[in-house]
């Protein structure tokens, strides 16, 4: 790229060959390409960036989603975390993702009536379910599922069609719930209970999650609202784990539904989505109140992690996890105080006057306290991060349309420092040295 602007630019000189280069700086941004032109001799491939992580590698131009991490700012579209929390609904959200305008009454209506009326699954995939053994992960069910829709809707391929990708957008929205549910009731032997499209997008989950023999199912309005607000607090994060892998793979051409599975599986890491199902187990581990300080010197000592504290963005408090807390008190009214909340207070109070995690900044992301809500609620913790997934649908496929319409998007394909051997030559299997063992002959059940 010419550089226009000398203030808007970054001299740099390469020492091993004296040449200075001058590269354009655009929004607060080095385009590393620019880096490729220097070269220590003209064999030399020329300079590359090196950042595993991405902890310092834009890999996109969006305007989908802000945070500063410092400050514990997050806004969709503009519009402040907490603002939406207050007074949006989850499908509005939604709306307000994919779309980057709040709809008005009219467009809402339509919207939801939409969605709401993508929620019933084709027949079939209550084989495809039936086939995954009753202990299955739902959060393994979720990844296979999702992907397994691409097979049902051929259309879907039709990446650059505007209407089919909307399309796409309302089968996954509304269709995540219903996989969601059955991958829940199948671990049980329940039969699957059908979509009630008169129930709002939360209280229609909560139907087919936990409908008994009653004819109709009434949600609780305050756990229904409760769970809304989570679906919006988890809608959209700008480039983390699981949404770098929608991109990458959606890079690829492929539908939305294999891209979207690629984030269902990124999303079920412990590092990511499944950090608040380990939330509970640490909680469930430490057991009581007295031995929270044991349980922060093990932390410290690095024999395993505050799970649900940290953030590779936020150096400050989550704005979500805030609005969580306030939501946990609220739904524990309802339902009764879980044991564990006390155990997850005195850990929160404890590691914010600790240096170690000040030092660090580290603080309760989303994850602290999303878990106890959710396990109030009924919800087995295995479920937990299925529930993150179905609150991040519209924020992967905003990013997944934002990704497919922008020109400057190539296949993702990242550069690589090659540290292997040199070209040797074959050498046949009789004249090979004897390698030290590193396999062993297994049973054929273990082979199962
Ligand atoms: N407990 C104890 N120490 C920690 C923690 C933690 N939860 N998180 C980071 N550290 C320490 C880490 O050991 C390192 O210390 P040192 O400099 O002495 O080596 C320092 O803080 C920096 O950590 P890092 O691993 O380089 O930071 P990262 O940005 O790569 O990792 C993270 C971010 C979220 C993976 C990490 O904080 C973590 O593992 N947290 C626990 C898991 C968790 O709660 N994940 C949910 C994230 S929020 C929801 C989501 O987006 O999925």
């Amino acid at each position: 790229m010419a550089v226009t602007d000398s203030r808007n630019s970054l001299t740099i000189t390469d020492n091993r060959t004296g040449k200075k280069y001058e590269v354009p700086i655009d929004h607060g941004c080095l385009n590393t390409m620019d880096l490729r032109q220097i070269k220590a001799s003209d064999e030399d491939f020329g300079l590359l960036g090196y950042d595993p992580g991405f902890l310092n590698t834009a890999s996109c131009k969006s305007r989908i989603t802000y945070i500063d991490g410092d400050k514990g700012i997050l806004r969709y579209r503009g519009y402040p975390i907490e603002q939406l929390a207050e007074n949006s609904s989850f499908l509005e959200t939604s709306y307000l993702l994919i779309k980057g305008e709040l709809p008005d009454k009219e467009r809402l209506a339509v919207w939801s009536y939409n969605i709401h009326h993508h929620t019933m699954t084709h027949a079939n995939i209550v084989k495809f379910m039936d086939g995954f053994r009753y202990d299955a992960h739902p959060m393994g069910i979720l990844v296979g599922t999702v992907g397994a829709l691409s097979t049902f809707y051929r259309d879907a391929k039709d990446i650059n069609d505007e209407e089919s990708r909307k399309l796409q957008v309302r089968r996954l929205i509304g269709k995540i719930p219903t996989l969601a549910a059955m991958s829940f009731r199948h671990s049980l032997g329940f039969p699957y209970v059908l979509p009630d499209n008169e129930l709002s997008y939360a209280g229609n989950f909560l139907s087919m999650m936990f409908k008994m023999t009653e004819l109709r199912y009434q949600p609780n309005p305050i756990l229904e609202r409760a769970l809304d607000v989570l679906f919006i607090l988890h809608a959209d994060h700008e480039q983390n784990c699981s949404t770098n892998a929608v991109r990458a793979v959606g890079s690829s051409g492929v539908d939305p539904y294999t891209a979207i599975a690629a984030g269902c599986a990124a999303l079920y890491g412990p590092l990511h989505g499944g950090a608040n199902e380990a939330v509970i187990h640490m909680l469930l581990k430490i057991g009581s109140v007295d031995k929270v300080p044991e349980f922060i010197k093990s932390v410290k000592a690095g024999e395993g992690r505050l799970m649900g504290f940290g953030h590779r963005v936020y150096k400050n408090y989550d704005p979500r996890a805030k609005i969580i807390k306030k939501i946990a008190f609220e739904v524990f009214e309802e339902t009764g105080r879980s044991p564990l909340l006390d155990i997850a207070l005195e850990l929160e109070r404890i590691a914010l006057e600790d240096e170690y995690f000040i030092n660090r900044k580290l603080y309760p992301n989303v994850d602290f306290y999303s878990g106890l809500i959710y396990q109030a609620m009924g919800f087995p913790m295995d479920m937990f991060p299925v529930l993150f997934a179905i609150g991040r649908i519209p924020g992967w496929l905003a990013q997944w349309i934002e990704h497919v319409k922008d020109p400057e998007q190539k296949i993702a394909r990242p550069r690589q420092i090659y540290l292997g051997e040199e070209q040797r030559e074959f050498i046949s299997i009789d004249k090979r040295p004897k390698n030290r063992p590193d396999e062993q002959v297994v049973g054929a059940i273990c082979m199962l």
